[in-house]
Formats: C-alpha cells, sequence, structure tokens
C-alpha cells in the first residue's frame, strides 16, 4: 500500500517524474532521475510514469510494433533500479486518458511564444525536415502530467529544468484566468550528475537516441559488463593529468562526476588528490569509473531479469499503477473543467 501520509499523520509532498520509451536509457537517466527517485521515496507520495505519448511526437522514430515493449522495458528498469511499487505508484501515460484531456484545457491558455522558445523544440526541430504540431506540444503534455497530480516536486537532471518552469507558468497562468486550481511545482534536481555527458563527446548531453546508434556514446543500463567497460575505457578525455575538477578537460569533469555520483565516500577533491600522488593517469581514472558503473549496473541487471521473467509481476504493478493515476487524476481534471466552464 503506498502510505500517503508521513509519520507525523501529516500528508506527505507529491512527486511526479518520467521517461520518455524511446532509445536506449542510459546511466545518465539512472543518475540524473532512477536514483533520485528511488532515494527520495520513501519522504514522498511519487509517482512515476512511463510516457509513451510522449514518444508519439517523433513519429517518424517510432515503431508502433516496439513501442508497447518498450514501456513494459522502461517500467520494468524503474523497478529494478530500485523503485518500490509497493511505496510508489508506477503507471503509463496512455492508460490514463485525463492527461490528453488535460493537456488540451492547457494549450489553449499557453502562448505559442513559450513554446517555441524552448531550448529542446529549438534542437529538435532544428534536425528534423517535418515538424509535428506534436513536437511544440510536448512540453504542455507534460506540464498536464505534472498539474494533474498536485505535484509539488519534479525529479529530473538538468534538462528538464526548462519544462519543469514550463509547467509552473502554465499553472499560474491557468489559475490567473479561472481561479486557483493547479499547484505550481518545483523541478528538483541533484547539484553534481544532472547533465552526465556522451563518452565520445563531453560537449554533448548524453542522449537515448545517440546511444542507440553510436555505441561508444553511453552505458546501457542493461548493457553487458564488458560492452559497459569499453564504452568507458574509450571515453575521450583529451591528453593531460590533470585531476582537478576545475583544471580538468571536459571529457574528465564528466568522468570524475560518473564517480562521484556513484557513490561511495571518496570526494572529488580526495579523487584529485588520491590518483595525483599515485602518479596515476587517465586510464587508471577510467578504470575506476568503470568498476563503480559495472557495481551499480551488476544488481539492476539481475533485477531486471527477475521481474521480465515474470510478466503477471509487471502486469499487476501497471494496473495497480493505472487505476490509483485515475483516481488521483479525475478531481483535479474535474476541478480544470468546472473552471474552465466546460464538462459536468
Ligand atoms: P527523458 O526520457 O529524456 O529523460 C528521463 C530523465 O533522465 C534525465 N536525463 C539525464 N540526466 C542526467 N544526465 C543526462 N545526460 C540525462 N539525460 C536525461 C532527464 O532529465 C529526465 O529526468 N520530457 C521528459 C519526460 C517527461 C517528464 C514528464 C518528466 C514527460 N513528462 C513529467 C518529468 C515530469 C523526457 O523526455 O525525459
Amino acid at each position: 500500500m503506498t502510505a500517503t501520509t508521513g509519520p507525523d499523520g501529516a500528508p506527505k509532498r507529491r512527486v511526479f517524474s518520467g521517461v520518455q520509451p524511446t532509445g536506449k536509457l542510459h546511466i545518465g537517466n539512472y543518475v540524473g532521475a532512477l536514483a533520485v527517485w528511488a532515494r527520495e521515496q520513501h519522504r514522498f507520495d511519487s509517482l512515476f510514469c512511463v510516457v509513451d505519448l510522449h514518444a508519439l511526437t517523433v513519429p517518424e522514430a517510432v515503431d508502433p510494433g516496439g513501442l508497447r515493449a518498450k514501456v513494459r522495458e522502461v517500467a520494468a528498469l524503474y523497478v529494478a533500479a530500485g523503485v518500490d511499487p509497493d511505496r510508489s505508484t508506477i503507471f503509463v501515460q496512455s492508460e490514463v486518458p485525463a492527461h490528453s484531456e488535460l493537456a488540451w484545457l492547457l494549450t489553449c491558455t499557453t502562448p505559442l511564444g513559450w513554446l517555441q522558445r524552448m531550448t529542446q523544440f529549438k534542437a529538435k526541430s532544428g534536425r528534423l525536415g517535418s515538424v509535428g504540431t506534436g513536437l511544440l506540444c510536448y512540453p504542455v503534455l507534460q506540464a498536464a502530467d505534472i498539474l494533474l497530480y498536485e505535484t509539488d516536486l519534479v525529479p529530473v537532471g538538468e534538462d528538464q529544468r526548462q519544462h519543469v518552469e514550463l509547467a509552473r507558468d502554465v499553472a499560474l497562468r491557468f489559475n490567473s484566468l479561472f481561479g486557483e486550481v493547479f499547484v505550481p511545482p518545483e523541478a528538483m534536481i541533484r547539484s553534481g550528475g544532472a547533465r552526465v555527458m556522451g563518452l565520445d563527446d563531453p560537449t554533448a548531453k548524453m542522449s537515448k537516441s545517440t546511444g542507440e546508434r553510436a555505441p561508444g556514446h553511453s552505458v546501457g543500463l542493461l548493457d553487458p559488463p564488458a560492452v559497459a567497460r569499453k564504452a568507458i575505457m574509450g571515453a575521450r578525455t583529451d591528453s593531460g593529468r590533470e585531476f582537478r575538477y576545475d583544471e580538468a578537460t571536459p571529457g574528465v569533469r564528466n568522468l570524475i562526476e560518473l564517480y562521484e555520483a556513484l557513490g561511495g565516500a571518496e570526494s572529488r577533491d580526495a579523487l584529485a588528490e588520491r590518483l595525483d600522488r599515485e602518479g596515476k593517469g587517465y586510464g587508471h581514472l577510467k578504470a575506476e569509473v568503470a568498476e563503480r558503473v559495472e557495481a551499480t549496473l551488476a544488481p539492476i541487471r539481475e533485477a531486471y531479469a527477475r521481474i521480465v521473467a515474470d510478466p503477471a509481476y509487471l502486469d499487476g504493478i501497471l494496473a495497480r499503477g493505472a487505476e490509483r493515476a485515475r483516481d488521483l487524476a479525475a478531481p483535479v481534471l474535474r476541478r480544470a473543467q468546472r473552471a474552465a466552464g466546460v464538462g459536468t
């Protein structure tokens, strides 16, 4: 059972977040999002969603036959990464129609200019030959996801900060037009590890879609140990012997941040001092990062194998999750519809 009150009987604050089920989930998704969800779930009433409707915003990249399998893979990875389905609610976005219904109401109150200014829209639309309207409206659907559950905090990586801030602006604008309907949310972003960079190019964010195409770009959460190790040992660091974070090259900084984010007591300063003292090179830093990555991924891989071996277990989690999500979303949608003058 999901506990919705804390030990003092006060309601727990609400957390909502999600992953788009496209491409290859990587260590950046884990560090920036999943690890934070798992770590913080005891303190909050959390909902974690697999946002399959968002995957449709680049229809050319979607294989309709493969999307359902990808949705299940991502949901299983939530659990494998430590999200406890008895504590947190895990569900699939398209199973709760209120997301699409609220998205329309919010689309009508969101100025076009706000959406055209979104960094991710500009980057993605610049790369595509044809841009669907869904890509422009992507952050409005994301705002609907968040606002439907009266969310206080949204744990995400740095790249999603702008979208969460937009969700807040969308809530405030709707409230100012129609009355106090929505809770304005805030992003929850860790200080180190919120933007893991590509191993092959430390000037570009590690990305699910690039990871699928370029083997040395990312470490996938389900990569076999030898593949993960090869990607890290091949990481671009440029030449040098500097381990101090502020002085190091972007590639070395990325490895140091990853090392730190994956735990252990040693801080980045202590690591730099030790490697300097030991007279080690960048190859040694990579080997230590590879070890920490393997220590993180081995239990995730094992848990994932157990979960997918029992499809009924995952079916149960998603059915219970969708039911609770529908129950929570219905009154908020109704309130928004009434405020805007539609529905019964
Ligand atoms: P998505 O699927 O691109 O990424 C999932 C989560 O992983 C984080 N992330 C990273 N963190 C650190 N380093 C990286 N290189 C890195 N790449 C990705 C993302 O910030 C995210 O937290 N639009 C969202 C999905 C979404 C959502 C929502 C999130 C839809 N509705 C409502 C929160 C709340 C997205 O595409 O994330």
